[in-house]
């Protein structure tokens, strides 16, 4: 039985995205109890305030997912030493209206994968400036800092031993903090 369900954001819209196959080996390993599905994002238009008095279906849709939600997995790139304006317009998106938004007291933990050293260091510091100023509760550590490659899965989607270990003790520690903080379940209005 699930008792705790997360919500992975993909920072990525690209095909073979390396943060995609991030959030799905997260998936695949997640622990007993626990389910992880992705909320996908590539689907909404650019954020405009005006769309605000009629909020398009699609980002009706995607804040009534995040709604609910026990907890938020933000799994991200790095472009341009920041995240995807993608995941900033879905961060746009789920925090308005005023008084709607979804983000508010949801457990969340970051990770990201790049295939450059900094490992997606500056894009997380930038995440981890904006959330908490939503109200999102965000796990410190351990921080997920993951220089990842195409050879760091194999054909199944599986990750190598190392970076699977990494991960495992990441989703436990995360689950522990998740559960802790878990509110109660969301009656907000999302438009
Ligand atoms: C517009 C753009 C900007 C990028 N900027 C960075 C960067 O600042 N730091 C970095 O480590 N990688 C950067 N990269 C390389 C990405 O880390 C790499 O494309 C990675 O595979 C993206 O993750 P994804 O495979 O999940 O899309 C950039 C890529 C693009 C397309």
């Amino acid at each position: 039985m699930t008792d705790l369900q997360i919500g992975c954001l993909v920072g990525s819209l690209a095909q073979g995205s390396l943060n995609r196959r991030l959030a799905e080996a997260l998936a695949a390993r997640a622990p007993e109890g626990v389910k992880i599905t992705e909320i996908t994002i590539g689907e909404l238009p650019l954020f405009n305030r005006d769309m605000e008095v009629d909020y398009p279906q699609s980002a009706v849709r995607f804040k009534a997912d995040v709604a609910a939600t026990d907890a938020l997995l933000f799994v991200t790139p790095e472009h341009n030493r920041s995240i995807p304006a993608a995941l900033k317009n879905a961060i746009d998106f789920a925090s308005h209206p005023r008084g709607t938004n979804v983000l508010a007291h949801k457990p969340a933990a970051i990770l990201g994968a790049s295939p450059g050293a900094v490992g997606t260091a500056a894009a997380q510091a930038h995440l981890r400036s904006i959330l908490p100023v939503l109200d999102v509760v965000l796990l410190g550590q351990p921080e997920m800092y993951l220089q990842v490659g195409i050879d760091s899965f194999d054909e199944t989607g599986a990750p190598q031993e190392l970076l699977g270990e990494h991960l495992d003790r990441f989703l436990d520690t995360f689950v522990t903090f998740a559960r802790r903080h878990r509110a109660e379940p969301a009656q907000a209005r999302v438009a």
